[in-house]
C-alpha cells in the first residue's frame, strides 16, 4: 500500500518535469529539422513588421535593408518562449516560471524588446522637439497621415495623462500583434494559391482587370479595395491556415456553454484553428473553396462563426491595414510570377504564438511573359 502511494506522488512530482522536458526537446527541434529554406518573401517576419513600424510610428527599423537582427531574434525567442509557457502548466505562473531555464533568456529578450520600443519613442521625440521632422511625415520625408506614435505623442504632450511607459506599452502592442500574423497570414496565402492553381489563375484575371496589364504601374487603395475575388481568396486562406490559431478571454460572467456550468473568472481559450475546420459549418473543411465566402454562401452562417481577426470590443483593430497589406504584396508578386507548389512539399503545421510551418513554407516562382 505504501508501496503505491510513494509510486503515486512520484509519478505526481515527475509528471510536470517530464512534460516540460518534452515540451523542451519538441521546441528545440523546431530550429533543426532539415528541409527547403522557404522563399525569402514568405512568412518573413522582418518585412512585414517593417512595414507595420514604419506606418504605425513614422520610423523605420530597415528590416528588409540593413536588418536588424537583435531585435528581429529577440522578438521571435520571445514568442517561442511565450508559447511554451503557454501550454506548460507551471511555467504559466509567473511566480514559478522564475525558477525555470528560460527565464533569464525570456528577460533578456524582453529587455531587448523594450529598449528597442523606448529608443523608437526617444528618437521621435527628439525629432520632434527639435522640430527636425514634421510630425505628419515620416524621417524620409514622405507624408504620411499621423503616425500612431505621433498621436500618442500629440495627447501626451497636450496633457493627457499618458507616460512613456503607456506610450511604450501602446507600441509593443502594435509590434506583437502586428508583425507576425501578417508575415504568417502572407504566407500560407500564397502556399494556398500555389495549391490551388485555378483560384490562383482567377486571380490574376483580376488583378489585370482592375490594375491593368503593365505589372510594374503603382496600385491605388481604392483600387486594392476593388479586388473582390481577392478578398474571397484571403477569407480562405485565413479559414484554412487560421494565422492566429487561439486567443483567450477570461469570463466576466458564469457562462453555460454545451450545458456546461463554466465560473466566472476563468481562463477560456477559443480554438479559432479548430471553429474553422468545422465540418457542420464549413462543409468538407480541408477543402479550400474561396467561393464559401461569395456573400449567397456567407449570410447562412453565424456572424462569428468565421472570426480570423477576433470579435467583440478586443478584436484586431489592425484588420484593415492587414487586408491592405496582404493585397499589395500578393498582387505585386502575382502580377509578375506564377506561384507554383514545390513536389511532395506538405507544410509540417505548428503554433508559435501564430500558425507556424516547420518546415517552412516553400514554393516555386515562375516568371511570367
Ligand atoms: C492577417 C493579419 C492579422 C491577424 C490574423 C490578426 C489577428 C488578431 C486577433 C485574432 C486579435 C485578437 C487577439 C485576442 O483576442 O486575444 C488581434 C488583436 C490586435 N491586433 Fe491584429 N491581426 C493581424 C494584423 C494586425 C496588424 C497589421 C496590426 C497593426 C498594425 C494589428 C494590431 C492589433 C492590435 C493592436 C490588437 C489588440 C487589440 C486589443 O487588444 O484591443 N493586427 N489581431
Amino acid at each position: 500500500m505504501i508501496g503505491y502511494i510513494l509510486l503515486t506522488i512520484l509519478v505526481l512530482v515527475a509528471a510536470p518535469f517530464l512534460w516540460w522536458y518534452w515540451l523542451l526537446a519538441k521546441y528545440k527541434s523546431l530550429d533543426a529539422v532539415p528541409g527547403p529554406k522557404p522563399v525569402p518573401i514568405m512568412g518573413n517576419a522582418k518585412d512585414m513588421g517593417s512595414c507595420t513600424v514604419k506606418t504605425a510610428f513614422g520610423t523605420s527599423i530597415n528590416a528588409q535593408q540593413k536588418g536588424n537582427p537583435k531585435y528581429v531574434a529577440a522578438i521571435s525567442k520571445f514568442l517561442e518562449i511565450f508559447t511554451l509557457r503557454f501550454f506548460s502548466g507551471w511555467m504559466g505562473n509567473p511566480f514559478l516560471f522564475r525558477f525555470s531555464k528560460l527565464y533569464p533568456e525570456y528577460k533578456e529578450n524582453l529587455k531587448t524588446l523594450h529598449d528597442f520600443t523606448k529608443n523608437v519613442i526617444k528618437n521621435r521625440r527628439t525629432a520632434r522637439e527639435k522640430s527636425k521632422i514634421n510630425p505628419n511625415s515620416s524621417e524620409d520625408g514622405i507624408k504620411i497621415k499621423a503616425a500612431l506614435l505621433d498621436m500618442l505623442l500629440d495627447a501626451s504632450d497636450n496633457g493627457m495623462d499618458l507616460s512613456d511607459e503607456d506610450i511604450r506599452a501602446e507600441v509593443d502592442t502594435f509590434m506583437f500583434e502586428g508583425h507576425d500574423t501578417a508575415s504568417t497570414a502572407i504566407g500560407f496565402t500564397f502556399l494556398a494559391l500555389a495549391e490551388n492553381i485555378k483560384y490562383q489563375n482567377k486571380v490574376y484575371e483580376e488583378l489585370v482587370e482592375i490594375l491593368g496589364p503593365d505589372s510594374n504601374e503603382g496600385v491605388t487603395v481604392s483600387q486594392l479595395n476593388d479586388l473582390k475575388y481577392l478578398d474571397l481568396v484571403i477569407k480562405e486562406a485565413m479559414r484554412v491556415y487560421s494565422p492566429v490559431p487561439l486567443i483567450g478571454r477570461s469570463l466576466d460572467n458564469d457562462c453555460v456553454l454545451d450545458g456546461i456550468k463554466i465560473p466566472k473568472d476563468t481562463t477560456v481559450n477559443i480554438f479559432l484553428y479548430g471553429m474553422n475546420r468545422n465540418p457542420n459549418i464549413f462543409p468538407n473543411p480541408d477543402l479550400f473553396d474561396p467561393e464559401r465566402f461569395l456573400p449567397e454562401n456567407q449570410s447562412t452562417r453565424h456572424n462569428f462563426a468565421y472570426i480570423p481577426f477576433s470579435a467583440g470590443p478586443r478584436n484586431c483593430i489592425g484588420q484593415k491595414f492587414a487586408v491592405l497589406e496582404l493585397k499589395t504584396i500578393i498582387a505585386k508578386v502575382l502580377r509578375k510570377f506564377e506561384v507554383l507548389p514545390l513536389p511532395n512539399f506538405k507544410p509540417e503545421i505548428g503554433m508559435c504564438s501564430v500558425l507556424k510551418s516547420r518546415n517552412g513554407i516553400v514554393m516555386q516562382l515562375k516568371r511570367r511573359n
